[in-house]
């Protein structure tokens, strides 16, 4: 039987198993630069969302989302090993596009290690594109694939 998922905005009580499940499911090898203070940060920008997915006993996922004028940055997306494959990133991930469409964003980019291949495929899956390659992003030690989701199709943006 699926179990039951519920998104809700993370509380500073979350700060520490976001800042966990950082290091050890997104920036394992690279070191910890999501630590506990930059999550609360982030929990207390007014243009940035952090949104934690939860089974009834404990958080299977988070995201972070960072809004600028014209354009979102996903900063961060994971689910648990043991929680994937179920369908936790796809919701995770349509909370944070559909209230950036509500917000008049258009864009949302994201960076991936070039080598995630699940990852991406996940985002592809999901409707986001290529846009580049950036060569040594992370600190010099791995190269980034930029992908981007466009929210409003390109014709009816605005000019930036
Ligand atoms: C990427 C990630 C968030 C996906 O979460 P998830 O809950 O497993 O994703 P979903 O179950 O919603 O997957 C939706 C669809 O995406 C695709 N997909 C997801 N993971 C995939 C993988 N590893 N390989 C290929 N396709 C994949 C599938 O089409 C899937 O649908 P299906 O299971 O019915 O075939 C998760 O694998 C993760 O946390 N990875 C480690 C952290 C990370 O790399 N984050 C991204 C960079 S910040």
């Amino acid at each position: 039987m699926n179990q039951v998922i519920e998104l809700r905005l993370a509380r500073f009580s979350d700060v520490r198993t976001i800042a966990r499940m950082s290091r050890d499911l997104v920036e394992q090898g690279l070191g910890w630069s999501w630590r506990a203070g930059r999550i609360a940060a982030m929990i207390n920008h007014p243009e940035a969302v952090v949104l934690v997915a939860r089974s009834h006993i404990e958080t299977v996922g988070f995201g972070i989302m960072e809004y600028h004028e014209h354009h979102a940055h996903l900063n961060l997306l994971a689910v648990k090993p043991n929680q994937r494959r179920s369908g936790t990133g796809r919701v995770l991930l349509e909370w944070l596009e559909k209230t950036a469409r509500y917000a008049g964003i258009a864009k949302i980019y994201l960076e991936v290690r070039a080598r995630n291949r699940g990852a991406r495929a996940f985002y592809e899956r999901l409707g986001w594109e290529n846009v580049t390659y950036v060569s040594g992003y992370y600190q010099g030690r791995e190269s980034a694939m930029r992908m981007v989701r466009e929210l409003i199709p390109s014709d009816q943006q605005r000019s930036i």
